[in-house]
């Protein structure tokens, strides 16, 4: 017998993008910047990335068309604030295009504030190490809700605001097991190979900004600013607009361990996820972030290639099982309701793509009987996009681009997604 899954009414069903990964032209920010320096560890840089800064609105429909109701997106600080204190009445009328373009699809948009790039003078100033800038991060969020607060249902203040934690684990480990994926997402791999085993307060982040540091910080510092401009913003933005409910994202492996691993297992999901507990108090949602697991073993982490297992082209391994056990997880250590803001996989097969949601949802599903508060499944990402250091080459969209043309080709994985999103339920 066929046992029919079915998800709760009002279950938000989306994919997921990021403002410097498919607008193009994001000329403020500090990755440009970065991008463009001599010697920079990009692959390619962003340019005109998928030009969804012009084409949203056919991006939008798509989506919709696909059978989703919901999209995540990032409102990008370099655009709406390109100076310090002045704020671009054009980027702000932009993305209030974009949310009523959303609103006439029926599409439920849940908006990052910060996705990874900041203004280029935030990072000159100090960035994600100085103590003004929780202080002016809230300002901005202020600024964005004031202004389209009504639009705006649900907002993430920052994407993945323990990714420092992470990579700081990732160098300590360097030398013993290594997790790939992360370092090589963000360009890491070199420095942590060389580094010393003991991050210290200067590392490879501080290494490769201008000058400052971006938000992959890994001290002691960073960790305290990151979670205070999460609070302050989470503030300003209920001030500014109380009925949106505000959460952050964090990047959450599924840590397992091996025998002899358990005690390094245990300590990197208190410093990805326990950590962050005390600042999320107030907060309205979790948006879990996972893509694959951590084997913890005695000598650290097991680098997946030595597993044997199927990889995925950013040389993870392919484990959809992960995210049902990380929501476990959390829902463990807190009451609060969960969305999934980006679950997904690059492969160039997009067979493997639809067998990875189908395991990735039938996690969530078994998650949700046994009482799970999950309210939202977000695929990352809409579009083949912008990876980060690693350029064009990985593919984890719903939705092909071709980057001559921008013309925009419907994956069957997209359909597939879609199709569970129109019944709110799989076989
Ligand atoms: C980030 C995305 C990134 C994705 C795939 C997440 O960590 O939020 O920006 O593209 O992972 O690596």
């Amino acid at each position: 017998m066929v046992r029919i899954m079915s998800f709760p009414e009002g279950f938000l069903w989306g994919a997921a993008t990021a403002a410097h990964q498919v607008e193009g032209g994001n000329v403020n920010s500090d990755f440009w910047a970065l991008e463009h320096q001599p010697g920079s560890m990009f692959v390619e840089p962003s340019g005109d990335a998928c030009d969804h800064y012009r084409l949203f609105r056919q991006d939008i429909a798509l989506l919709a068309e696909l059978g989703l109701d919901s999209y995540r997106f990032s409102i990008e600080w370099a655009r709406v604030e390109p100076a310090p204190g002045q704020y671009s009445a054009q980027a702000l009328a932009h993305y209030r295009e974009v949310l009523q373009a959303c609103r006439d699809h029926g599409i439920t948009p849940l908006v990052t504030l910060h996705h990874f790039s900041s203004p280029r003078w935030l990072t000159e100033l100090g960035g994600w190490e100085d103590e003004e800038t929780p202080a002016r991060f809230a300002a901005y969020c202020a600024a964005v809700l004031g202004e389209l607060g009504p639009l705006i249902p649900y907002a993430c203040t920052i994407n993945e605001a323990n990714i420092g934690r992470l990579i700081r684990r990732m160098i300590a480990d360097a030398g013993q097991g290594r997790n790939l994926h992360r370092e090589a997402m963000l360009g890491l791999a070199d420095d942590a190979a060389t580094m010393d085993t003991a991050p210290t307060e200067t590392g490879a982040a501080r290494s490769q900004a201008p000058s400052g540091i971006f938000l992959f910080t890994f001290s002691d510092k960073g960790h305290h600013v990151i979670t205070q401009a999460h609070t302050l913003a989470r503030d300003a933005i209920k001030q500014a607009s109380p009925a949106t409910k505000v959460g952050i994202t964090l990047a959450l492996q599924d840590v397992q361990a091996r025998p002899g691993g358990e005690q390094e297992a245990a300590e990197i999901w208190a410093g990805q996820f326990s950590d962050f507990l005390p600042a999320l108090d107030g907060d309205d949602f979790i948006g879990v972030q996972n893509y694959s697991r951590i084997l913890v073993g005695p000598d650290g982490m097991i680098p997946a290639a030595d597993l044997g297992t199927e990889l995925t082209q950013m040389g993870y391994e392919f484990y959809p099982q992960a995210l049902e056990n990380v929501l476990r997880r959390v829902a463990g250590q807190t009451t609060l309701p969960l969305f999934v803001t980006e679950n997904g996989i690059a492969t160039t097969d997009d067979t493997r793509r639809t067998e990875f949601i189908r395991l990735a949802l039938e996690g969530v599903e078994q998650a949700l009987a046994d009482g799970i508060d999950v309210r939202g499944y977000f695929y990352w990402s809409a579009l083949d996009n912008f990876e980060w250091m690693l350029g064009y080459r990985p593919t984890f969209g719903l939705i092909a681009v071709d980057r001559g043309t921008q013309r925009r080709t419907v994956k069957d994985s997209a359909r597939y997604l879609g199709g569970i999103a129109r019944r709110n339920a799989m076989p």
